[in-house]
């Protein structure tokens, strides 16, 4: 149950059951006071079905179970907002402080693992890719991956494409980077092969029965966890940071969105600089 509001018909349209099934697949938390997004967000959805209101979708869902249907209904209604860079800082911190360290201690592995999670179309790992091409040329031939994880398909095959329009671009991105990092067509950008090949996306959800990092082997340096956690409710996160927990390298690095937070500090050592909050594994004494 994700609040009061279940089962109550609200203008003919039962939110709270659209509610529900969002939480059942994603895990996202959506408030009653949104509620009119469902119509707006839904609206291609429902065309695709040849239906034109959302009362005949929620019956329709209600008549037999279409698993597919409800996963593409959680889809359409996360927030896929992104950019390159965003908040700029903890892209700073990396590259100014936490990313050499890191370098110096994989001298001999000579291999780095990066993990965009819950990476929307791609931007956040393109920032990253970006960044160790232009600041740490040092990496050349040292295995390098950056994993991309959205359950959204339709942001994974945006981020898989690498293609971006001007408004996008102009967001956050510095012009040098833009003339080295893309190809211009048109109104559109394109990641050049370069920072691509460090690039894999794949659609996956974080709070599913399966965690998309399971196997004894993943392992990862950086992992990049922002603005998702704020869509989930507290045990959701409790979870969800348990299992980030095991597949971060003992000395890795963990950001959280500007305004996220731990929900078990007693597993995270934070520390503040250069305006940014990052996370290290705390070990059990
Ligand atoms: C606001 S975007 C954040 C993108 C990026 N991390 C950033 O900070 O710019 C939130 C993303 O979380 C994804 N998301 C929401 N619930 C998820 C889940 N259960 N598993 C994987 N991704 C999820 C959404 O599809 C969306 O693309």
């Amino acid at each position: 149950m994700v609040d009061g509001t279940e089962g109550m018909d609200t203008g003919g349209v039962d939110y709270g059951y659209l509610r529900e099934l969002v939480f059942g697949h994603s895990h996202n938390v959506l408030d009653p006071s949104r509620d009119y997004l469902f119509e707006t967000r839904l609206s291609r959805l429902l065309r695709n079905q040849g239906m034109t209101r959302l009362d005949e979708l929620v019956r329709h869902l209600r008549a037999r179970k279409d698993l597919a249907l409800e996963q593409s209904i959680a889809e359409a209604m996360t927030i896929n907002e992104t950019s390159f860079f965003r908040d700029r800082r903890p892209f700073d911190l990396l590259r100014a402080e936490l990313l050499p360290k890191l370098i110096e201690a994989r001298r001999s592995t000579r291999t780095l693992s990066f993990w965009s999670a819950a990476c929307s179309t791609g931007q956040e790992a393109y920032s990253l890719a970006m960044l160790l091409l232009e600041h740490f040329p040092e990496l050349a031939g040292w295995r390098l991956s950056i994993e991309g994880v959205d359950i959204c398909a339709e942001a994974i095959e945006r981020a898989q494409a690498g293609r971006y329009h001007r408004f996008e671009i102009n967001r956050g991105l510095p012009a040098l980077f833009v003339v080295r990092y893309f190809d211009h067509a048109g109104e559109d950008w394109t990641i050049k092969p370069e920072a691509r090949s460090l690039c894999h996306f794949r659609q996956a959800n974080l709070c599913g029965p399966v965690f998309p990092f399971s196997r004894a082997g993943d392992r990862f340096d950086v992992i990049l966890l922002r603005n998702v956690m704020l869509y989930f409710g507290r045990e959701t996160r409790r979870t969800l940071l348990a299992k980030v927990h095991r597949v971060l390298a003992p000395d890795g690095i963990l950001f959280l969105g500007s305004t996220e937070q731990p929900v078990d500090p007693a597993l995270w050592t934070a520390t503040l600089a250069g305006g940014a909050c990052y996370f290290m594994r705390r070990m059990p004494s």
